[in-house]
């Protein structure tokens, strides 16, 4: 088959916030750049992004970018690379008032100065108390960020392709990244976007859990590219299960409402986070408080008649700064819970929001293998591990994340690609080839698997053996299932094989990207034999040397998941700072 080749200097696949931001860079470079994107770019994921974006700005109290740092830092429980996070975290405010700047419709202070609130585990003076951090718009920050950048991309004349789907990685005999192989959705075309240099910000893929915040889109196209093309992936065993999901739908609900002054309340109406975390109470990092709340729940403290969700309660709040602050989330709860926040509480449980690792990266968004960046590849957002959040996120730093580091790939892209030849190389088709294949196999699939029944097969696994708290038996149980799970994976017919806007067809690749996902997870979180951040097990013990079962001595490591032969290796977490002093281990508390 042959198939077209479209030329550019520089291909971003996803069109969320790290693609635009990355994208806007390059194009006012004067590049010629493409974003493929599976949804109009501003149904990107990032549009759910409610709360804020993080930055020490100080606007209505003093911050330092350094007390920032240090809580991300603290907040990662030691995994995250120190020089990514100082990097993040020193350009925070610059980013953010750049984003002002191309006109995001940031809440303002009396004093015109940008509105921020605090969030989970953002404290002023190295860990004293909550600070006000979180730059917001309302409750809909990522939906502005969205709109700002992708008017300002209209405006540098980024080439945009809405409703493609990336296939797989082209690279040539030496591993150097030529492009991508796409499928357009609507006709089924298949096109090389060949391209000097090649970002992925696909975002995450939450859907490999049966209960998830994540978008339906969220399948993990870009590591299942990475995986294929013999990329490893990097501590895959960290996955964020977000404290507030509305119970029964998994619909985020703010982390903003807690920095609002909402409060958790078990079935006694207890505000029972004054005991886990007796300093930041409700405002604990996410880990924390989920393992909270599956405690309560847990031990006979849920609400509701099957005693299994908690409460968050906003009642005691001035029902205008519900109707100003929190507009989005009231129509959330009304619409998904039944429930006006305004007279009664929020049902919520914990609930799958986001992937810490990723396609490895430094922070400059060069993806790195074996020390070496690989020729012509970058990542960054979501679906890269730079990595700064380490073992557990902090609220806000996913949207500083894709601005930061969206920037700084294209930043590096630029230079990358004004050192090349101002020809293309001639085109290596091995990939294309498999691509083509992968797709072909679909087509002549008959007597096979139906997608939905492997599907639900993986996310049943996943959530059964691998979520906020994990088992050593149902690990290794996990483990083999998932293997089983993948076989089915391999067999999946679709029925209906026309060209034109064939989701069956989309669904059935999707997969193929979600289950080497779920493989690295549950294969990752097999192996670490401790508890750190969002990886907790019943089998780690809490000792003088391993406080809260977490084992420095032996697993203060990155993991790397290779798809060949499910092998792991471990690297060097980053302790040395790009200009401060590292940031010494300490028990984690808040
Ligand atoms: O709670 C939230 O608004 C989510 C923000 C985030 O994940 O950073």
């Amino acid at each position: 088959m042959t198939v077209p080749v479209r030329h550019f200097d520089a291909v971003i696949v996803g069109a969320g916030g790290a693609g635009m931001r990355a994208a806007l860079q390059l194009s006012e470079a004067g590049l010629k750049t493409a974003v493929l994107s599976k949804v109009f770019p501003t149904r990107s994921h990032t549009v759910a992004a409610q709360g804020g974006v993080s930055a020490s700005l100080g606007n209505s109290e003093p911050d330092h970018w350094h007390w920032h740092m240090y809580d991300t830092v603290k907040g990662s429980d030691w995994l995250g690379d120190q020089d990514a996070i100082e990097f993040m975290c020193r350009e925070a405010p610059k980013v953010v008032v750049e984003l002002e700047h191309f006109g995001m419709p940031f809440d303002r202070n009396e004093d015109g100065t940008i509105y921020q609130r605090p969030f989970g585990g953002h404290m002023s003076n190295f860990g004293e108390k909550p600070v006000r951090r979180a730059c917001a718009a309302a409750d809909r920050t990522g939906h502005a960020m969205l709109h700002a950048l992708y008017q300002r991309n209209v405006r540098a004349n980024t080439h945009f392709f809405v409703e493609w789907m990336a296939l797989d990685l082209v690279r040539d005999a030496d591993g150097n990244v030529q492009g991508v192989v796409a499928m357009e959705m609507e006709t089924s075309e298949i096109v090389v976007f060949q391209a000097k240099a090649t970002l992925f910000a696909t975002g995450g893929a939450g859907r490999i859990f049966a209960s998830s915040t994540n978008a339906f889109i969220n399948t993990g196209d870009g590591l299942g590219m990475a995986a294929r093309a013999g990329i490893p992936l990097e501590d895959m065993e960290f996955w964020q299960f977000h404290p507030t999901g509305v119970a029964g739908a998994g619909v985020l609900i703010t982390e903003g409402v807690r920095g609002e002054g909402g409060i958790l309340r078990n079935s006694a109406g207890e505000r029972f986070m004054e005991r886990y975390a007796p300093n930041a109470k409700d405002l604990a990092s996410r880990d924390v408080v989920s393992r909270a709340m599956v405690t309560e729940i847990n031990e006979g403290r849920g609400c509701g008649p099957n005693k299994d969700h908690v409460l968050l309660d906003i009642t005691h709040l001035d029902p205008e700064v519900i109707k100003s602050k929190l507009p989005g989330i009231r129509e959330i709860s009304i619409k998904f819970a039944g429930v006006d926040p305004i007279v009664a509480p929020i049902p919520v449980v914990p609930t799958c929001h986001y992937q810490m690792g990723g396609i490895p990266t430094n922070y400059r968004g060069e993806v790195v293998i074996d020390g070496k960046p690989v020729h012509g590849f970058y990542a960054a957002g979501e679906v890269a591990c730079a990595s700064v959040h380490g073992a557990n996120r902090l609220g806000t730093n996913s949207l500083l994340d894709l601005l930061v580091f969206g920037k700084s790939s294209a930043n590096s892209m630029i230079d990358f690609i004004k050192a090349q030849p101002a020809e293309l190389p001639e085109l290596a088709t091995t990939d294309v080839d498999r691509a083509v294949a992968r797709v072909a196999r679909l087509d002549n699939q008959t007597g096979g698997v139906e997608v939905n029944d492997a599907r639900n097969a993986m996310q049943r696994t996943m959530q059964n053996h691998c979520g906020v708290f994990r088992f050593k038996d149902m690990l290794a149980e996990g483990a083999a299932k998932i293997l089983e799970v993948e076989e089915m994976v391999k067999k999946t017919q679709i029925h209906d094989k026309s060209k034109v806007f064939n989701t069956a067809r989309i669904e059935a690749l999707e997969l193929e990207n979600l289950i080497e996902v779920a493989k690295a997870t549950m294969i990752s979180a097999n192996a670490r034999t401790e508890s750190r951040g969002a990886h907790v097990r019943d089998d780690a013990p809490d000792t003088a040397e391993t406080p809260n079962g977490r084992d420095d001595t032996n697993w203060l490591k990155h993991t790397l998941w290779h798809r060949d032969g499910n092998r792991l290796e471990y690297k060097p977490v980053n302790m040395t700072p790009l200009t401060v002093e590292t940031i010494a281990l300490k028990t984690r508390s808040y």
